[in-house]
């Protein structure tokens, strides 16, 4: 029944298609103490025996930030034009709040600085799960305050940033944060309360909205937008209890921040299941929330196949497994986009997330990660399906640049096109870092229009 995407035609994709890698802050900056960076919850969960693997941290990561220079000149060597990065809120706001911290904002102006010098489009975001822990110490996300220290920290960023930004993201992946940050306590904060976990996405949300809206005042001519984790949700059996089951899963992860986002209101059959747990909700905050934006940040990693009775039950993976245990499943990608298309007509488009973790063999001065390579062509090639059947893609970021700290999994798990020798930090292209850049390549010397003429 699974439909393999179809092969993939370059000619799909125009001359100013924009292609990228990326990365966020806690994940490769490390300098975690240096230049008045304070404290996040990443910071204080990943210092917490027994939250990370082997008790991994992110205080020296990929030491980007002494390194940006070098690793903004690999950039330039895989060929891309566009960067998606995140900024650390604690390295602006060490305390969440004014005042700023001015050798933090100096960091990211430098780095665009660079960015721009090497002709590569600057794609930032500004939550990517790092809360200045003297916020979480008021309450974090639960407490409504923070919506607005969001906004305020926003205009900072805008203010001194904004001039040179393609386009800036509000949050990535609200649901993550959370549900794996406040439900199932897997993330930071590590909290394990459903209750507050929904009234945690609500707030995201309206820190969203209310970002949005100063920052168009800001910046009008930056692209606002936010980066939503999703996936089609299928039924393990074709029985009524499966789909039911799939329909409320599907309901939690892409309907619970699509319909607030696009129709104004959260789905009835999502608060239903919710009961006494559902948020509270004011009728402005929805209007809150429905801001126009200019494009949604689509993360893909897999699909979800569910099982009403056995929640371990395992997928086909007729295409096999990554090293995190998800299936392979490119066709996916295009269901999810097609759908989302036809049911929300949303903004043009960014795949802003898409990657595989494998494990890689360092061998002299080559990573043969045959799996990845296979992963991104496929992948792309679903892309180019969903472009095909009308959806409007405008960017493609591979995860990741480097291999980084992949959050309560340490080190272990290698997500990067660019292989990181933890002991040297010394950086070497993988086999898909060399396939990423003459697949792009390609692009150009084809300059291929979307109607094909
Ligand atoms: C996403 C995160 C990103 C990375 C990938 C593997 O959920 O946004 O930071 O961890 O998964």
């Amino acid at each position: 029944m699974s439909r393999q995407p179809k092969p993939m035609n370059p000619r799909y994709f125009p001359e100013d298609f924009q292609w990228g890698v990326a990365t966020s802050a806690y994940q490769i900056e490390g300098a975690a103490n240096e230049d008045g960076r304070g404290p996040s919850i990443w910071d204080t969960f990943s210092h917490t025996p027994g939250k990370v693997v082997d008790g991994h941290t992110g205080d020296v990561a990929c030491e980007h930030y002494h390194r940006v220079e070098e690793d903004l000149d690999l950039l330039v060597a895989l060929g891309v034009n566009a960067y998606r990065f995140s900024v650390a809120w604690p390295r602006v706001l060490p305390s969440g709040r004014y005042p700023v911290n001015a050798k933090g904002l100096d960091f990211y102006d430098r780095m665009l600085d660079g960015l721009l010098a090497r002709g590569l489009r600057p794609h930032l975001t500004l939550y990517h799960w790092d809360l200045p822990q003297a916020l979480q110490d008021e309450g974090g996300w639960a407490n409504p305050e923070t919506i607005q220290h969001f906004a305020d920290y926003a205009e900072v960023v805008a203010r001194r940033l904004g001039d040179r930004l393609e386009s800036i993201t509000t949050f990535n992946e609200p649901w993550v944060v959370a549900t794996l940050g406040h439900e199932k306590g897997i993330f930071a904060p590590g909290l394990t309360d459903r209750r507050l976990a929904m009234q945690v996405s609500h707030h995201l949300l309206m820190a969203h909205g209310l970002g949005v809206q100063v920052l168009r005042t800001i910046v009008p001519r930056v692209k606002l937008g936010i980066v939503l984790n999703m996936a089609p949700t299928h039924p393990a059996r074709l029985n009524a209890v499966d789909r039911a089951k799939a329909q409320l899963e599907d309901g939690l992860l892409v309907r619970w921040y699509m319909d607030p986002l696009f129709r104004g209101h959260y789905p009835q059959d999502v608060l239903n299941h919710l009961g006494a747990d559902a948020p509270d909700v004011k009728p402005e905050d929805l209007r809150l929330i429905r801001q126009p934006i200019d494009f949604l940040g689509i993360n893909y990693y897999t699909r979800n196949v569910v099982h009403a009775e056995d929640p371990s039950a395992t997928p086909p993976g007729e295409m096999g497994f990554t090293d995190m245990g998800w299936e392979v499943y490119p066709q996916g990608l295009t269901e999810l986009l097609v759908r989302l298309t036809r049911h929300y007509n949303p903004p043009p488009l960014y795949i802003t997330e898409n990657g595989a973790a494998f494990v890689d063999r360092l061998e002299g001065d080559r990573v043969h990660d045959v799996e990845r390579v296979r992963y991104l062509e496929t992948h792309i090639g679903a892309m180019a399906e969903a472009r095909a059947q009308g959806v409007d893609i405008r960017g493609y970021f591979a995860w990741s640049f480097l291999d980084n700290f992949e959050w309560a999994l340490g080190y272990l798990k290698r997500f990067g096109i660019v292989y990181v020798d933890y002991d040297t930090q010394r950086r070497v292209m993988k086999d898909s870092a060399h396939w990423y850049r003459d697949f792009i390549a390609s692009q150009r010397i084809w300059q291929p229009s979307v109607s094909g003429a």
